[in-house]
């Protein structure tokens, strides 16, 4: 069975999404389902680092929402319209959604899920928070369970990575932003991410799936970054914080019924789980009763990681129509058919870094045993120190350069027979990163 999709957009993000799909072996196996049917763009001279075959690629994105063979339109255009239109259309012609597209989830949200409820479609946006992060669906499924106290992230790579420039290298606000635009990771207006804007639009979709109810935009107070100066964060610093761009959404404590929901930048103290969250990256902390505190981490916007997230909705919706198409009786994402076993490489063939601490005999050479040796077998020593003593034996620590699990043990097992000459144990034998 082949599933049929309509890319809207072929940029960033719409390019990452093809270059996964085309490119499906050592992925999911149902990758392998899927046919990229169309793709809408803008300009049709413009240079693509993917290709299609003739009649793929359209400037007609109407012509894509309306074609009956396609099932899944997955939108990575950006905007407000003509995304509104378009993805109202494809909903009323039966086809689930999938968008990166957090600016019209947050503003047009509340029709576009109402349209999709009474057509009966799926509209997922896991790539529209966090960049590759999944954060929508462990919220909605394995987080499901708990009450939600509070949600705190950093969800703006773009501002991340600007406050990260700034604070480590003293780098100029204008160079940073320039350097996340051509980087992939600003928004076509970048104003919506330095404005805080960005942050507002996804704090509103975290809160409304963690908090179960509908968010007016509107409703999110919103500070951005371009007051934060370098004196800022050099005094910030100093002072023992970090400054982040937080998004906030907070059950308010004393009636527990209403929200305080906000985005601004933030010092924080150092020690904090967010404190050194740095660069492109996101994080988010959920807590909750009973789950206490869990952070959810990682690259937060770029075309391979948005892609990712993107692909996986396309998968969870395919995995859905399988099962209730009757094509595989249980949905294949929640009951893997693999039957194979996986081929185990042996440890001995493990490559790595190790440190070994011997006792010995303080005899003139025994250093120098210790090298020859492992130089015989082929493992490189990146530093030996004798360290003290135990008891009247000297205590040498070795640290290796990368080597095989069979040439260090080889040369371990010759050092055991050194017994003789330099009474030598070894007392510790450890694996390093
Ligand atoms: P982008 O690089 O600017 O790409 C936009 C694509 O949409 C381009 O292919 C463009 O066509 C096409 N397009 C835009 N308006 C169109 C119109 N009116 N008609 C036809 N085609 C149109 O944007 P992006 O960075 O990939 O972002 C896409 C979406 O993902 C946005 O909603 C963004 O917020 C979201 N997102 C982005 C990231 C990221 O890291 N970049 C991360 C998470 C979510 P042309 O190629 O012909 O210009
Ligand atoms: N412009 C956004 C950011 C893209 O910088 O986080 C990811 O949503």
């Amino acid at each position: 069975m082949v599933f049929k999709l309509g890319l809207l957009g072929l940029g960033t993000v719409g390019t990452g999404t093809a270059e996964i799909l085309l490119n499906p072996e050592g992925r999911n196996p149902l990758l392998k389902e899927i046919e990229i049917k169309s793709v809408g763009v803008r300009s049709l001279s413009k240079a693509r680092s993917v290709s299609f075959p003739e009649g793929v690629l359209t400037d007609d994105l109407e012509s894509i929402v309306n074609d009956p063979d396609i099932d899944i339109i997955v939108e990575l255009m950006g905007g407000l319209e003509p995304v509104r239109s378009l993805l109202l259309k494809a909903i009323a012609n039966g086809k689930h959604i999938v968008t990166a597209n957090k600016a019209a989830i947050a503003m047009h949200g509340a029709e576009i899920f109402d349209a999709a409820q009474e057509a009966g479609v799926y509209v997922l946006l896991e790539a529209a928070v966090g960049g590759g992060i999944p954060i929508l669906k462990p919220l909605k499924e394995a987080l499901g369970v708990n009450r939600i106290s509070r949600i705190t992230g950093i969800v703006n790579g773009t501002t991340n990575y600007i406050l990260t420039q700034m604070a480590q290298k003293g780098a100029n606000f204008d160079d940073v932003l320039t350097e996340a635009q051509d980087l992939g990771y600003a928004e076509a207006d970048p104003t919506a991410d330095v404005g805080g804007l960005d942050a507002a639009d996804k704090i509103a979709i975290l809160a409304s799936l963690a908090f179960g109810g509908r968010i007016k935009r509107e409703d999110v107070y919103t500070e951005g970054i371009t007051q934060v100066d370098a004196a800022d964060i050099s005094y910030a610093q100093q002072l023992g914080f970090t400054i982040k761009l937080l998004a906030i959404a907070q059950q308010k404590t004393s009636n527990g019924q209403s929200l305080q929901l906000r985005v601004h930048p933030t010092l924080l103290p150092q020690d904090h789980p967010l404190a050194s969250i740095n660069g492109v990256y996101n994080a988010v902390l959920v807590e909750g009763d009973p789950i206490e505190q869990v952070m959810f981490f990682g690259p937060g916007a770029g075309a391979g990681p948005t892609a990712s997230a993107v692909v996986s909705d396309i998968i969870s919706i395919i995995g859905i129509l399988k099962s209730a198409q009757g094509s595989q009786r249980l949905n294949p994402l929640l009951s893997p058919e693999h039957q194979h076993y996986c081929a185990i490489a042996p440890m001995s063939e493990l490559v790595t870094r190790f440190y070994a601490r011997f006792l010995c005999n303080d005899n003139p050479g025994v250093i120098g045993h210790l090298g020859t040796c492992f130089g015989k077998h082929d493992v490189s020593l990146e530093s030996v120190v004798q360290i003290g003593y135990q008891d009247s034996l000297a205590e040498i620590v070795v640290v290796t350069h990368d080597g095989t699990e069979a040439n260090f043990h080889n040369a371990l097992t010759e050092i055991r027979g050194f017994s003789l000459l330099d009474n030598i144990s070894i007392a510790s034998v450890l694996r390093v990163w």
